[in-house]
Parts: C-alpha cells; sequence; structure tokens
C-alpha cells in the first residue's frame, strides 16, 4: 500500500473511534431539552395529580408501581403525634455502624419542642436466613427503627429504593410537616435544618382570608405556590454520552441533551405537599435509573422547581467550627467516630 494512503486509513481510523468512544453521534442526535421535553407518559400529569388528591376516579392506569413488599412496619407515625421533621436514612444492609452512629447524632430524636422521627430504609439480599439477616432482624427487634422492603439491595436499584420509601412515607407517616431524604454517609444539621424551615414558613404568605377549600389544584400553581418545597444541592447538567462513563446514558435510555434541573442525591427536603404530588406523580412518569434525575424528572412533569440552598454539600465540606456554623447536609462521613465528633461538636456550641 503506498504511504499516503495509509495516512488517509489510519486518519479515518482515528476519527471514527474518537467519534465512537466520545459518543459523539449521541451529542448529535440529542434532541433539545429546551424545545421538547416529553418524557413519557405523555399526557398531563398535574391534572391526573389533581384527580387523585382531590377523591375523583382516575381512568389512565399507572406505568410505575414497584410491586414490592415491606417487611416490617413502625408505629412512629401514629397520627395523635403531629410531626415537625421526618427523617428517612437510605442505608445499606451491612452499614450497622453507619446507623448506630446516626442513633447517637442526628438520628437522636430528643430536639427541644419539636418532633422529630427517624427511620432507616433497606433492601434485602436476596438469599435464605443469610446471617446478614440475622443481624439485621436483631437490629430491627432491638431498635424498631428500620423498615425493610423485599427487592435486591444494589447501586442500580436505588431509584426502587428511593421511591418505596416515598410509597412508605405517603402511606403510613403522611402527616409530617417536612421530610428529609438522606443517605447513611452524611453529616446532618437537624437544628440548622429547623431554622431553614422556620426562616422559610416565617416569609411564607398567610392564606388570603375565608380560605375554605382543603385543596388547591396544582395545576397553575405548582410554579409559584410556597406549599411546595424540594430543596438541596441543585444541579443543572447535561447526560455523558462517554462509552467509558460510568454515567454514561444512552439515547435510547435518555433522549435529551440536559437533564432537568434535579437536587442532587445525598440529602434533599421536602414539604408535605411536595411528597403527595411527586409520589403520585412518579406512578405516570417511566422509571429510570439515577433516583435523584428522576425525581428532577417527576418534579418537571408537575411544575415543582427545585430550590437550591448553598447550605447542603454533595462533597466533603473541610470541617471547621466556624464554617459548619450553617451547614444543613456534609457528604463524605463514612468514618462513624468523625461524624460523631464532628457532630458533638456542633451541637455543644
Ligand atoms: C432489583 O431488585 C429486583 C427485585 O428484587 C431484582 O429482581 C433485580 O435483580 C434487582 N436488580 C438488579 C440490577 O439487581
Ligand atoms: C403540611 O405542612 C404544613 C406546614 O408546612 C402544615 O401546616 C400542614 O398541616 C401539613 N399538612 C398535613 C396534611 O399534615
Amino acid at each position: 500500500m503506498r504511504r499516503g494512503n495509509f495516512k488517509y486509513l489510519l486518519c479515518a481510523c482515528v476519527m471514527v473511534c474518537i467519534y465512537y468512544f466520545f459518543g459523539v453521534s449521541d451529542y448529535i442526535h440529542s434532541k433539545s431539552f429546551d424545545d421538547n421535553f416529553d418524557y413519557p407518559l405523555n399526557i398531563n400529569i398535574k391534572s391526573i395529580v389533581d384527580d387523585v388528591l382531590s377523591g375523583k376516579k382516575v381512568t389512565v392506569t399507572p406505568i410505575n408501581y414497584y410491586p414490592y413488599r415491606f417487611l416490617t412496619n413502625s408505629g412512629k407515625c401514629s397520627t395523635t403525634h403531629k410531626l415537625d421533621l421526618f427523617i428517612v436514612v437510605k442505608s445499606a444492609m451491612d452499614h450497622f455502624g453507619h446507623r448506630d452512629a446516626i442513633r447517637q447524632t442526628y438520628g437522636q430524636e430528643n430536639v427541644p419542642g419539636r418532633t422529630v422521627k427517624t427511620l432507616f430504609f433497606l433492601g434485602i439480599d436476596g438469599k435464605q436466613k443469610s446471617s446478614l439477616q440475622k443481624q439485621i432482624d436483631k437490629e430491627m427487634a432491638d431498635f424498631k427503627d428500620i423498615i425493610q422492603m423485599d427487592f435486591i439491595d444494589n447501586y442500580y436499584n436505588n431509584t426502587i429504593k428511593t421511591m418505596m420509601s416515598f410509597r412508605w412515607v405517603y402511606e403510613h407517616c403522611p402527616t409530617a410537616d417536612y421530610y428529609l431524604f438522606t443517605d447513611d454517609d452524611m453529616y446532618i444539621s437537624v437544628h440548622n435544618l429547623l431554622v431553614y424551615i422556620h426562616d422559610r414558613e416565617a416569609t411564607r404568605k398567610p392564606e388570603p382570608a375565608g380560605f375554605t377549600t382543603n385543596y388547591k389544584s396544582i395545576t397553575d400553581t405548582a410554579e409559584t405556590d410556597s406549599d411546595f418545597l424540594y430543596t438541596g444541592y441543585v444541579f443543572n447538567s447535561a447526560p455523558q454520552r462517554f462509552r467509558s462513563s460510568k454515567w454514561r446514558v444512552s439515547l435510547v435510555e435518555y433522549q435529551w441533551d440536559r437533564w432537568p434541573a434535579y437536587v442532587t442525591a445525598g440529602a434533599y427536603v421536602l414539604s408535605n405537599k411536595t411528597l403527595k404530588v411527586m409520589y403520585i406523580a412518579s406512578l405516570f412518569v417511566k422509571h429510570f435509573r439515577f433516583d435523584d434525575i428522576y425525581l428532577g424528572i417527576v418534579a418537571k412533569k408537575v411544575g415543582i422547581v427545585p430550590k437550591h440552598c448553598p447550605d447542603f454539600y454533595f462533597y466533603k465540606k473541610k470541617f471547621s467550627p466556624d464554617g459548619y456554623k450553617d451547614v444543613i447536609a456534609s457528604h463524605g462521613y463514612e468514618d462513624h467516630a468523625e461524624l460523631i465528633r464532628v457532630w458533638c461538636e456542633m451541637n455543644s456550641l
């Protein structure tokens, strides 16, 4: 072969590799999020949610009901006790140390003047009476603060875990004012979160006098209604198309060039109305395997806008008493002793 031809061939090969490897064609063929985001189901989900919440019959069949069961229950949400805050901790089965550290710190539940409750949510390992399961059975008997669900707990089932915990809360604990969803490797300041909530309540517009209907339609109001809160660290980003990326998403899975705005997983807070509306809406929104992005999609479908709060850190914020003064959540506390130390130091200030 002549040398020149060889060069062209090599060059073409390199181009093809780059095209393939970087997912260039996926970038070229993705649809514009701003112009035509129409994630399924393509129906008016707001009006379905309105119908469900106002007790009307809904004719559309849900497409996204996870058929798993709760293997345990908890009486922590008895309706006679109004909760100010309910904390959902998404935990892995073998994270015994994480759960112990949380029980000693932000999961303590003894907040003066406020009613705060905490429960851990776990899946199963799918093995008959494994020693891990036996340990968990004992832990459940000792603490009665674990809701176990019968799907196999692994990273790819994350959205199932999140939405099953939404369902549990929707069915068994719908009357808390606010909900914190957190992973078991986060530092949380319940005190700072309650201050944030208190400040927010203080600036909310009161209901107009004589307001009598119990139910306000979400159809035109979700964007502006102060009953909705969906907050934490907000991301505005685009899907990764690189073949080598662990986070690669194909066009078949998601066709658009951007994600909707979403609160990154780890820690986020919802008001009770947001929780209800998002849970009901999720039954009509196609499953997606990244749970935080999924919630962003659901929120977008019903017109709830995530609110960025700079006091949530999706990375590990370096500790100093002054730097942590206003922190509500920080990622990166796998070390139990460190969580306890930092939490105690901040709560003794
Ligand atoms: C998710 O859970 C289901 C139900 O337990 C299980 O069949 C499935 O294998 C799990 N998914 C993965 C990716 O393991
Ligand atoms: C939802 O929370 C608000 C406070 O933000 C509270 O006034 C209301 O009673 C709660 N609703 C329910 C159904 O618990």
